[in-house]
């Protein structure tokens, strides 16, 4: 593994001859935004709450009000911000190169404002809801206190993957298939603690791929990779993507 600021020529080379690049961001690619990440000190969203008081199931049944006007609040945050140079980058370089699979655990929607398409979102949307009971997904609803689903009348949820629950089957199956077939792995923006997203870096390794870490603060996982990027993802990925530009 190398920590480098500047991008390795042999970095380079793997670019350009990639034939698929497969990509995960988590919650740093969005800090740029203004968005809070998770496990930073001070600014992290789990330094100033307790995850299980709010992203468990068992939260909800609890007190179903405070876990939605939670939520309602988050999406609030991320509705009033816009994609960065990052996100844009990402966009970009899925035009640059032969196949891009992108895979968020971000659920604030910003990889789709900035054009990313078919974007896997590992942890689900903040702008869709589910029905607690049934599951059935139902466009965000606006109220501030808990609605109820339009079918059975049961709580709406936020459309996000708590802790101790499955990732959608979909999007475990299509990031796995991404991640063990690419020849080039970027993990931007993520702490790289939590699974089974943070295992998708090591099936891509297995499978031969180049793997990189693009974090301003390499994390204790840095030696996992091949490459670790020591910059923020607004800067890092732009220069990926000027890299592989006519
Ligand atoms: P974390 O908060 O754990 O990690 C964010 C990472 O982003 C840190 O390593 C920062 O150093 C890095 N970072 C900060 N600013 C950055 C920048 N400008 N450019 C690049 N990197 C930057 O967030 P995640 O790894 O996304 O899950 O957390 C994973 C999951 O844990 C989330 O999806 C969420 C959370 O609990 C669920 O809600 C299920």
């Amino acid at each position: 593994m190398s920590i480098a600021c500047d991008i390795p020529d042999a970095l380079t080379a793997a670019l350009r001859d990639a034939r698929h690049v497969c990509v995960l961001t988590g919650a740093g690619v969005s800090a740029e935004s203004g968005v809070p990440t998770f496990r930073e000190a001070q600014e992290g969203l789990w330094a100033r709450y307790r995850a299980e008081d709010l992203a468990t199931p068992e939260a909800f049944l609890a007190d179903p009000g405070l876990i939605w006007r939670w939520y309602r609040w988050r999406r609030d945050v991320v509705a009033g911000v816009e994609p960065n140079p990052g996100h844009y980058a990402i966009a970009a370089l899925a035009d640059l190169v032969p196949r891009l699979t992108l895979v968020t655990q971000n659920v604030d929607n910003l990889h789709r404002r900035a054009g990313s398409r078919d974007v896997i979102e590992f942890h689900g949307n903040l702008f869709e809801d589910r029905c607690f009971a049934e599951g059935t997904v139902h466009v965000a609803d606006e109220a501030d206190e808990i609605p109820a689903c339009p079918v059975c009348g049961a709580h709406l949820r936020p459309g996000v993957v708590w802790f101790g629950e499955a990732i959608p089957e979909r999007a475990l199956d299509e990031s796995c298939a991404a991640a063990a077939d690419c020849d080039l792995f970027l993990s931007v923006g993520t702490s790289s603690l939590v699974y089974p997203a943070a295992g998708l870096a090591d099936l891509a390794q297995r499978n031969d791929a180049v793997t990189v870490e693009i974090n301003p603060n390499p994390t204790m996982q840095a030696e996992r990779f091949d490459y670790a990027l020591a910059g923020n993802s607004g800067t890092v990925l732009p220069e990926l993507v000027k890299l592989l530009s006519p």
